[in-house]
């Protein structure tokens, strides 16, 4: 009788143990996604007694429970002015149509890990929209991307051509799920959108909010081209500050608190270009917003008579606009873009009023110029993976991706970024002789095992040759 009663005691209060842990673990990601603030400061993990369960990234500087892990450095004002001097997130990949695919992203977080801060390519609130009623949402953000240790898991599995992996295995870190594991958490990603109809934006904002991928949404307000303009929205919205209000509270009242919402824009547009224009506009948005991270693309731009490209590069640079719009707003966060390819060129712009620096078109050209921007400005400590190393791990994901029925032409492109200059031009030329991309037709079927062990074996051949130091 005894005997019963005591087991009837253990197994009831292990019921209760196991349902307690449960709960815990629950309330402990709740608090790790929710936004902007956590009612407690930490997360549970950090407090509770779960064996393994850390609070994996604290700040350095300040020490504080803050929200750095999983928010961007913006999510508060409070935590702005606590990190206003952090070193955390001061360097962000600037949004590149056709550039910032999420393949391009991936190579990126290869490269650099989860500190520097990368933006999608731009995504029209109505497209966000289309996907997600096409089933297609994951395809094209490239969400749930097959993790890296499905990849890593890939390359050690015995393959069936063993003496390929053979070849490549050197060349593959020794410890790659430490390296590359946080390449599935999409913490330090924000996701453009562009529109300026509250209602689809505010439906986009929803979508995205719900994926709980990203640490913010961007509104695009500083694309010129003519398409953008005859959609009514990028640059051209700038002239109406009040539209602009209405899309983002509209977007923050969807969002609800779950992510926050940025904005990057110019200094100004056509005759808007003053700067009593610029400081009224930081001050009606912040004022009549929740937005207190702006993106400021150092110059202003011309909606007629200039391309995109010319509108990057003729309106002058006027870095001295957003130390001024910085200053004049000190509970507001500041990234300056525009122009900057050196890291002289950032250790200059950098005071204690600006929050960051973005880099564009210096990406594009050279992916790994991240890793001396990493160690200057983010981490000393940064041990940089070999370029062989990146390629290889970018083909099995790159492989997993063609399984997923992405095209080629669009999962090879990040590549040709990390070859830059004459190893370019040269890996550009042998990508035309590679045999499975000549003879890849998209109907034909394809085949993991075969045809993926086939273009395996070609790009590693073509990045073998390259990577061979030359007499
Ligand atoms: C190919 C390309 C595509 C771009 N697409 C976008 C975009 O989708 N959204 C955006 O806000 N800016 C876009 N931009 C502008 C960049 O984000 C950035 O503001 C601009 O290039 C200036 O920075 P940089 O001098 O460091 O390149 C694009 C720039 C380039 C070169």
């Amino acid at each position: 009788m005894s005997l019963v009663f005591i087991a009837n005691i253990f197994f009831r209060s292990s019921y209760f143990l196991t349902r307690l842990i449960i709960i815990s673990l629950k309330f402990d990601r709740m608090l790790r996604t929710s936004y902007p603030l956590r009612p407690f400061g930490a997360p549970l993990s950090r407090l509770c007694f779960i064996p393994g369960l850390k609070y994996r990234h604290r700040c350095k500087k300040c020490r504080h429970s803050c929200l750095f892990d999983q928010a961007s450095q913006l999510s508060t004002t409070a935590s702005n002015s606590q990190h206003t001097n952090s070193i955390f997130r001061k360097i962000s990949v600037a949004p590149m149509v056709d550039v910032s695919s999420p393949h391009f992203l991936y190579l990126l977080r290869l490269i650099g890990g989860p500190k520097p801060q990368l933006y999608t390519e731009m995504y029209h609130a109505k497209a966000i929209l289309s996907f997600q009623q096409d089933g297609k949402l994951d395809f094209r953000l490239g969400l749930n991307n097959s993790s890296p240790r499905q990849i890593h898991a890939g390359l050690f599995a015995e393959p069936p051509d063993g003496s390929l992996i053979h070849s490549i295995r050197h060349t593959i870190p020794k410890n790659p799920a430490e390296i590359f594991g946080n390449i599935e958490a999409r913490d330090n990603t924000v996701v453009q959108v562009g529109g300026s109809d509250p209602d689809s934006l505010a439906r986009a904002t929803e979508v995205l909010a719900k994926q709980r991928e990203f640490s913010a949404i961007n509104l695009n307000l500083g694309c010129p081209s003519a398409a953008v303009q005859a959609g009514d929205f990028g640059a051209a919205l700038m002239k109406d500050v009040d539209r602009v209000i209405d899309c983002i509270q509209a977007m923050e009242a969807s969002a609800d608190g779950r992510i926050p919402v940025t904005v990057k824009c110019r200094l100004g547009v056509d005759e808007f270009d003053s700067e009593e224009f610029i400081l009224n506009f930081v001050d009606r948005l912040s004022s009549k917003t929740s937005v207190t991270h702006f993106i400021m693309h150092a110059r202003k731009c011309l909606l007629k008579g200039l391309s995109p490209a010319k509108n990057r590069s003729i309106p002058p640079l006027n870095y001295g606009r957003v130390h001024t719009l910085a200053k004049a707003f000190p509970h507001l966060s500041f990234t300056l873009n525009g122009g900057i390819r050196s890291l002289e060129e950032v250790q200059k712009q950098f005071n204690s009023n600006l929050n960051g620096i973005m880099l564009g078109r210096k990406m594009m050209d050279n992916p790994s110029f991240l890793i001396p921007l990493i160690k200057e400005f983010l981490d000393p400590d940064f041990t940089p993976t070999p370029q062989e190393s990146i390629y290889a791990c970018y083909l099995e994901y790159l492989l997993s991706q063609l399984e997923r029925g992405h095209r080629p032409t669009i999962l090879i492109k990040p590549t040709m970024y990390l070859f830059p200059g004459k190893q370019g031009r040269d890996y550009r030329t042998g990508l035309m002789t590679v045999p499975f991309l000549k003879s890849y037709h998209p109907k034909k079927p394809y085949s993991p095992i075969v045809d993926g062990n086939r273009i395996r074996k070609e790009l590693v051949n073509l990045g073998q040759s390259l990577h061979q130091p030359t007499d």
